[in-house]
């Protein structure tokens, strides 16, 4: 089995589509939020998964906040580490600790629109395609080997809400199958590039 942590911020429906998979080989072996209110915790607990809330806002540093976030992530004996909407800039020292196994997604199709606020942008830009991206983390923010990509459509009439809700229906469905794909030792990295194996 290979212990899957999943860190989130908010609703945490990336999350519940990870877990509902039950992908075999797979264990969630926690579910943790620097947001003590974050909805998806109290999902996770209901549903008998290890929960930690780690409020960031009592640490002095972005780097005492890490470290502590590490240690309590370590504690589990991840195998993979899943930023499932959790809503910090990581500091280089956590990303290199966990180089090579732990995965972001990124409401847009990177390298386009890093950052926040993804869906208007795509909208402002004119873009005829948006979509999502699960990608490794590097220290550079939504920018680390592309494992999946999906995209969708923008119509004529799409506000950033109903253009989010288009993207998320494909976050569900991109995300498992990319915890998958790791779990089976099926992705190649070299560079930026992952090559699928098998
Ligand atoms: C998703 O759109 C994800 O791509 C972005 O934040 C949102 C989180 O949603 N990083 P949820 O908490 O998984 O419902």
């Amino acid at each position: 089995m290979k212990n899957i942590v999943i860190l989130i911020s908010g609703r945490g429906s990336n999350m519940q589509a990870i877990v509902e998979a039950a992908i075999p080989g797979a264990h969630i072996a926690a579910v943790i939020a620097n947001r003590p209110d974050a909805a998806g915790l109290a999902w996770a607990a209901e549903r008998g998964i290890a929960t930690v809330a780690l409020d960031h806002k009592p640490y002095a540093s972005r780097e005492a906040f890490d470290t502590e976030l590490a240690t309590r992530i370590d504690s589990f004996q991840p195998d993979l580490v899943v930023l499932a909407g959790f809503m910090r800039i990581l500091t280089p020292a956590f990303t290199q600790h966990y180089a090579g196994r732990m995965f972001n997604i990124h409401p847009s199709l990177l390298p386009a629109f890093p950052g926040l606020h993804t869906h208007q942008r795509a909208i402002d830009a004119g873009c005829k395609l948006a979509g999502c991206t699960v990608h490794f983390v590097t220290a550079e923010l939504d920018h680390g080997p592309i494992v999946f990509q999906a995209a969708v459509p923008v119509l004529d009439d799409d506000t950033e809400t109903s253009l989010a809700q288009r993207v998320l229906a494909e976050e569900h469905r991109l995300y498992p199958a990319a915890v998958q794909a790791f779990v089976e030792g099926r992705l190649a990295v070299d560079g930026l590039r992952v090559r699928h194996l098998g």
